[in-house]
């Protein structure tokens, strides 16, 4: 997720692009850089780090121009560089392009381009764009831009200028947000309205597969075949704070309503369910690896452990090798049993966690095969790996991990299925069938996210409660674990996950009317056992809230409440499972008061011991 800001008109485009992008930096923040005409030349500056450096790069020179676009960058394909910021140029510095979103065929048209001699300079997707519409301009950039759109294909909000035409600037969008902002005299295109607002609160949200050309006077928006689109100009009442948060009133609950977006992000061009193919950039496998693989040990910490937990069930059953899953704290001093036949996968999402990369070092220290799952591109633990996968959910800015636990599991899921199949596990067919199943998780999220009233009104019962106990079985048991933590890190209620079978074994002791007892109870090979695990409960007083499948009704009698999740194979449940825990504990918070997006004691990364 990255952050685009472009101004045309009477003021210095300096100083309202570098005032956006500071307004956005919370879309990215590993690099930015902004490009300018000045006397129908381009101007370009690129920093690494945070704003603050192209700040005062550029500042010191006191540059003044008319139309200018600026980019912050969250790096998905290159780390974080000078060379990899945005914008890029074209190699006669005729075009410029600043781009957020995914060229999913970037591979493809590299190597057309390098084909015609075509020099890169950057290991971005985004520069084939430049480069495209470079070779396809004439005399009209708007033309130029629209002619490429139908080559790239992947997600794209795009700010394009060109020397030639110094009056104007091109913008495109394809699932990634792009708004315009409508001034007297002057016009503005941002990522989101946050950039815009002291300027303007008449804002054109761009759709999908709009093209628009904007000067100082007009707004033109088409679609890609050139018909005009007549855009409805909004105004936005919002405040600045709340527009970082799309209007959302905490970035918590702003991150677990992006989850279909983010897990849509993180599979694109990775899953080919009707040809049976997983292909996972710089994950270059040989097939005998996967076959020499004797052992799996996934180590990580809070969520990103649940995360491990799940796949544990996911590797075992499908591809039937070994795997251990470890909190990072226990393994690093620890005697693990490692060789050069064990992958280590550490699932981390800043990249940064102390533990963990201490862990990465102990299992590198061994000639371990080493694979990161991590959200920071650049970070520690993803340079330190020997191979590393991106969930690529833009930076979580709320301290509870939610869109990138879900995202943890879709890479851990697309590894599994893979190797499986490689190690002929798991048949083609098997292989289409699941890997449609992950496909479609992300419209299932979206459906359950468009009813959750019930989730609200279930938090206003149980806000003065003390103590809950999660409990869950199979792959929902990480997940009885993770609503825990996620109710107790944010609203600091006592809240324990368990596995409902060992209920017998001491928890049950807990049961009375004071303590609400949730259970995952979704359609599965143990729904039988996790139902007689809540009648224990209810015979003994407990209050149950039942996470149950769809349409089943032999659950009804048996809780006190209900929230139904959408129907999916049980290996898949966990995905639909955790939303509402996130949920539910976000509104208990929300209710008690709490500080959502940073909770007392806790930070996002924990970098020290
Ligand atoms: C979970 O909501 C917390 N943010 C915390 O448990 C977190 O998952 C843990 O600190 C690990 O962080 P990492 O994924 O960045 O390594």
């Amino acid at each position: 997720m990255c952050g685009i800001v472009g101004y045309i008109g009477k003021r210095n485009s300096v100083d309202v692009v570098l005032y956006g992008l500071g307004k956005l930096e919370y879309r990215g923040y590993d690099s930015s850089g902004i490009a300018v005409v000045v006397d129908k030349k381009l101007q370009i500056r690129k920093k690494v780090g945070r704003l603050y450096n192209l700040k005062s790069d550029v500042l010191k020179d006191h540059i003044i121009a008319n139309v200018g676009l600026g980019h912050t960058r969250w790096a998905t394909h290159g780390k974080p560089s000078e060379i990899n910021a945005h914008p890029h140029v074209d190699s006669a510095e005729s075009i410029v392009i600043v781009h957020n979103g995914i060229v999913e065929n970037y591979v493809k048209l590299r190597s057309e381009l390098l084909k015609f001699g075509q020099e890169f300079k950057s290991e971005t997707d985004s520069e084939v764009i430049v480069h495209l519409i470079k070779r396809n301009y004439k005399s009209s950039l708007f033309r130029a831009v629209q002619g490429v759109l139908s080559e790239i294909k992947g997600s794209y909000a795009l700010g394009v200028l060109c020397k030639y035409e110094p009056d104007k600037i091109v913008c495109a969008r394809q699932d990634a947000p792009l708004v315009i902002g409508i001034g007297k005299g002057e016009n503005f295109v941002a990522s989101d309205v946050t950039a815009l607002l002291p300027y303007t609160r008449n804002m054109i949200f761009l759709e999908d597969g709009d093209v628009a050309e904007i000067t100082s006077e007009k707004v033109i928006v088409r679609d890609i075949e050139g018909n005009m689109k007549n855009r409805e100009i909004r105004n936005i009442q919002w405040s600045a704070t709340q527009t970082k948060k799309d209007g959302y009133k905490h970035f918590m609950l702003k991150e677990i309503f992006e989850q279909p977006q983010t897990l849509k992000e993180t599979l694109r061009c990775r899953i080919y369910p009707s040809e049976g193919r997983v292909r996972i950039e710089g994950i270059e496998f040989k097939d005998e690896d996967i076959k020499n693989i004797s052992n799996i040990h996934i180590v990580a910490c809070g969520t990103s452990y649940h995360a491990g937990l799940v796949s544990k069930f996911l590797f075992e059953n499908f591809t039937e090798v070994p795997t251990e899953v470890d909190i990072a704290s226990e393994f690093r001093y620890g005697n693990p049993i490692l060789n050069e036949k064990s992958l280590v996968i550490l699932v981390s999402q800043s990249g940064e966690t102390a533990d963990t990369l201490a862990a990465l070092k102990l299992a590198k220290s061994k000639n371990c095969m080493t694979l990161a799952v991590c959200n920071v591109v650049g970070s520690s633990i993803s340079r330190e790996a020997e191979y590393v996968i991106y969930t690529r959910c833009g930076p979580e800015i709320g301290v509870a991990s939610t869109k990138t636990f879900t995202s943890q599991l879709a890479i851990l899921y697309m590894l599994a299925f893979d190797w499986a199949n490689k190690k002929g596990k798991l048949a083609e067919k098997k292989l289409k069938e699941y890997l449609n199943e992950l496909y479609e998780i992300p419209l299932k999220i979206s459906k359950f996210l468009n009813n959750i009233k019930l989730l609200k009104d279930i938090a206003k019962v149980f806000v003065n409660k003390r103590d809950f106990l999660y409990v869950g079985r199979h792959v929902n048991y990480p997940v009885a674990l993770e609503g825990a933590l996620k109710l107790k890190e944010i609203s600091y209620i006592h809240a324990e996950g368990y596995a409902a079978g060992e209920m017998k074994h001491g928890p049950i002791a807990l049961i009375d009317e004071s303590m609400p007892v949730v259970a995952i109870a979704v359609k599965s090979r143990v729904y039988e056992k996790i139902i007689s695990n809540i009648e224990e409960a209810k015979s003994r007083g407990g209050t149950i809230v039942a996470l149950a499948s769809e349409c089943d009704e032999e659950i009804v009698t048996k809780s006190d409440y209900i929230i139904y999740v959408p129907k999916v194979n049980e290996f898949m449940s966990p995905f639909v499972t955790v939303v509402p825990l996130q949920l539910l504990a976000y509104y208990v918070a929300v209710l008690l008061g709490c500080d959502v997006d940073q909770p007392r004691n806790l930070a996002k990364s924990v970098t020290v011991e």
